[in-house]
Order: structure tokens, then C-alpha cells, then sequence
């Protein structure tokens, strides 16, 4: 018989058991489900709705079954449809009508907000937790690599020279930005939404302020339609998860680009890679690929939630249902991908040699000789237009230009002199570009004490 079988005068078709039923995933939420049922009946036995024996009664009742489930000694039943209804289905089997008032002033649809807030506000916790140890390994490397100088990119074309602490320290800040917004998701999760009943609330004289006390909620909700209709805090994070996922994959595009023959700027650790089952040669960066791919999946996620609830009446709907796999799969996914990238990063080789070398080529000290000449009063964009001719020429002659005689630079400008070839020596141009935010290691050790200050501010 089913908890609300009353007004039905017969049972549910086996294909729609099976098609509603939520036990196979939201079974997850078995630990919240107990514990705001609890707190629910300790607020009930407090406030006279139902007598202090029975709300002992239900609390130590469900204090046995929650040990029973992470024991493994209870199966779920898919006919109880859901976490909610199989909990109280098993309080009942074993304390008969003490059980049965244990849904007094509250419906499923409050319920199963309270529960995915409580969970969430754990899976928040443990994402952001993940992006703080990504971020402790992100400055590791550059307090390591202040002095490595790399090609900086624009369109993937060689640009000016940085250091890989820069670009390290670039990833910092994203980072940062995705712990930020994940407190942010924090405290709009971190409200009891329990009290709003099916919709309308409840008649009966409730303390709701009393069990967001016991749960740990910093505030009730102010409105009980929206209290069982909002979902914004799994978008919410389903968007953060997104965010973190892109960076990742950004990250990761870079790895896979840097650990090919043709960049070798690093080498993955073996344990971090993986082989062909045909080319004996190959070693591949899997790990990274496979991020950049869950990338999609995890922003399929937050697709699918915008999606399901666009188009819903107030107040809950049973479309809502289907939050559940999406938010589980961006929690799972994102938590992993960190996991992962953290050692990997942590043993992949930065070779230094490789990356100063390709550095210096490639006219990426073009800008520095522009500015050369700029610093003696020649208009930036007659500067601009005389290197540019220098650069033609140097491709003709098959030069790169600090390997031209100073004969030659004079034939395109009398402003230079013997001082130019110090000045866009690749090391220098590092180097002058101390300004707030840029490659220097002046700069860098700024951004790297910022960096710590912020991390080290963060409750672990
Ligand atoms: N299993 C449902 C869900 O996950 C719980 C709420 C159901 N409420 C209802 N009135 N059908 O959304």
C-alpha cells in the first residue's frame, strides 16, 4: 500500500513504478533524509504537535536505521518510489503509529529541498576544497618558475615572451574567481527551506527557526512557494562546476599542446599518461583529454537544469525529479577531474631549457623594439611601422632581429643604437615589464604573496 494510497482504488501500473520511482539515484540523500527527519521530530515533540515520547521514539528509531543502511543491511524498495518514502515506510514497519506522525506539517516537497540543500551544502564545501589544493599546486609552480621564461601566445602565434610562473599565476586568478563563487553558492544554499509545507506552509505551530538551528541553516525561507519551487542554488553551482570545468579544459588544451613533439615545454609523469595498444612510441596525456571532454558532459548538466525548470508553474512539479542526475553528475565529474589534475600536476617536468628557447625566436621581441623606439620619441605607430618593415626584412634575409648588424637597423630608423640588442634581449623584455600584473618577477612575487595572503584566509 502506498503512503498515499487512500484516495486510489487501484495499484500503479508496473511501467509508471518503474518510469517515477527516484530510489536508484536519490538514494544518495539517505544521510540528509534521516537527519532533517529528526530534526523535523525533535521540533514536533518540542512544540506539543506530537508527544515528546513519540518524537524520542522516532529519533533513536531512525538513528538505528541510518547505522542499518551504512551497515548495507537495508534494501531500498523501488515500490516506495523514493529516499523520503522509504525511510518512512522502514520507521513505520518498525514503530508502527509513532512513525506515521512523523510526516505531521510537512510534505515531500519541502523535504526533498531540505535534502539537497543539505547535501549540497557539503558537495560545495568538498568542490571548493579540491579548487584550493589545485590552487596551493598552481602557486607551487610559480614560486618555482619565476625565472622561466615561455613564449606568451595571442591566436596561438607566438606574442611576447612571459614566464610559466605568469602564465600559472593566470590560472591562479580563474581559480580563485570559481572558489569565490562557490561560497557565494554557498550562502544562497544555506537556507531552511523546510516549514513551507507542500506550498502554503502549514497550520500547525511550527519552529522553524528551531530545526534551522539544529541543521545548521544560517536562515529560514521567506516564502513557501518558493521555498518548494527554487532550484537556482543546483543551478547555481551546476554553473559554477561549469566554470571550474572550462578552466580546466583550458588548462588542459595547453598541457596536451606543451606535451606534444612539437611544443615539449613539459613532460607528464608516467603514472599520469597513457599508452597505444598499437604505436609502442606513444605516450598520452589521457588525463587531460579526458577533462577537456567531461567538460561538455558537465556543462550538459547545467543545460539540462535551465532547461527543466524553464518553463514550470509554480509550485513544485515533478520535472524536478530529474535535478537530481544532472547536479550528481557536474558534483562527480568536477570533484573528480580536481582530484586528478592536482598530481598531475604536481609530477609533470617543466622544461625549462625548451621553453626559453622557443621564446627567444619568432620576432616575439617585436613589441620591445617598437618600444625602443618609442621611449626616444618616435610616435608609437611610426615605431609600430618601422619594426614591421624590420620584421619583412629580417623574413627575407631569414634573420631574426637581434641578428642584425646595426647598420642594418639604422637603415629603418637613425634613433637606434648600439643599446638596442640589450634591449630586446628576451630576458630583459621579461623584465621591464614590471608593471602591477605582468611577468617580472617584481610582479610575480606581488601576485604570488596575494595569492598566499588569499589561500591562507581560507577556512579549511
Ligand atoms: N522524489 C521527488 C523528487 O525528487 C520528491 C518530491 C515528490 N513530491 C511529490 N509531490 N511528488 O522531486
Amino acid at each position: 500500500m502506498k503512503l498515499w494510497g487512500g484516495r486510489f482504488s487501484k495499484g500503479t501500473d508496473a511501467l509508471v513504478e518503474d518510469f517515477h520511482s527516484s530510489i536508484s539515484f536519490d538514494k544518495r540523500l539517505y544521510l540528509q533524509d534521516i537527519q532533517g527527519s529528526m530534526a523535523h521530530a525533535a521540533m514536533l515533540g518540542k512544540q506539543g504537535i506530537i508527544s515528546q515520547e513519540e518524537a524520542e521514539q522516532i529519533v533513536t528509531a531512525l538513528e538505528q536505521i541510518l547505522t542499518d543502511i551504512e551497515n548495507g543491511e537495508v534494501e531500498f524498495d523501488l515500490g516506495a518510489e523514493d529516499i523520503h518514502m522509504n525511510v518512512e515506510t522502514i520507521l513505520t514497519e518498525r514503530i508502527g503509529d509513532a512513525g506515521k506522525k512523523l510526516h505531521t506539517a510537512r510534505s515531500r516537497n519541502d523535504q526533498v529541498a531540505l535534502d539537497i540543500r543539505m547535501y549540497m551544502k557539503e558537495e560545495i564545501k568538498a568542490t571548493k576544497a579540491l579548487v584550493l589544493q589545485l590552487c596551493e599546486e598552481l602557486l607551487a609552480l610559480a614560486e618555482e618558475h619565476q625565472h622561466t621564461v615561455m613564449p606568451g601566445y595571442t591566436h596561438l602565434q607566438k606574442a611576447q615572451p612571459i614566464t610559466f610562473a605568469h602564465h600559472m599565476l593566470a590560472y591562479l586568478q580563474m581559480f580563485r574567481r570559481d572558489a569565490q563563487r562557490l561560497d557565494d553558492c554557498y550562502r544562497r544554499t544555506d537556507v531552511l527551506p523546510l516549514g513551507s509545507g507542500a506550498l502554503a506552509g502549514t497550520t500547525f505551530p511550527i519552529d522553524r527557526q528551531f530545526v534551522a538551528d539544529q541543521l545548521g541553516f544560517a536562515a529560514i525561507s521567506e516564502n513557501s512557494l518558493d521555498g518548494v519551487s527554487d532550484r537556482d542554488f543546483a543551478i547555481e553551482y551546476a554553473a559554477a562546476a561549469s566554470m571550474i570545468m572550462m578552466h580546466l579544459s583550458r588548462l588542459s588544451e595547453e598541457i596536451i599542446l606543451w606535451s606534444s613533439n612539437e611544443f615539449r615545454f613539459i613532460v607528464l609523469d608516467d603514472g599520469f599518461s597513457t599508452g597505444s595498444s598499437i604505436m609502442p612510441q606513444k605516450k598520452n596525456p589521457d588525463v587531460a583529454e579526458l577533462v577537456r571532454g567531461k567538460t561538455g558532459r558537465v556543462y550538459g548538466d547545467l543545460q539540462t537544469l535551465l532547461v527543466m525548470m524553464k518553463g514550470l508553474p509554480l509550485a513544485y512539479n515533478k520535472d524536478m525529479q530529474e535535478d537530481k542526475e544532472a547536479l550528481f553528475d557536474a558534483i562527480d565529474n568536477v570533484k573528480k577531474s580536481l582530484l586528478v589534475y592536482i598530481p598531475m600536476l604536481k609530477t609533470m617536468t617543466v622544461n625549462k631549457e625548451k621553453m626559453h628557447g622557443s621564446a627567444k625566436g619568432g620576432f616575439i621581441n617585436a613589441t620591445d623594439a617598437a618600444d625602443y623606439l618609442a621611449a626616444r620619441n618616435v610616435p608609437f605607430r611610426e615605431s609600430h611601422a618601422i619594426v614591421g618593415h624590420l620584421v619583412a626584412y629580417c623574413e627575407q634575409h631569414g634573420k631574426d632581429l637581434e641578428d642584425l648588424t646595426l647598420a642594418e637597423f639604422q637603415q629603418f630608423s637613425p634613433v637606434f643604437g648600439e643599446d638596442i640588442y640589450e634591449y630586446i634581449a628576451v630576458d630583459r623584455c621579461v623584465a621591464a615589464r614590471k608593471v602591477p600584473g605582468g611577468p617580472s618577477v617584481e610582479a610575480t612575487t606581488v601576485a604570488i604573496e596575494q595569492g598566499r595572503a588569499w589561500l591562507n584566509q581560507q577556512e579549511r
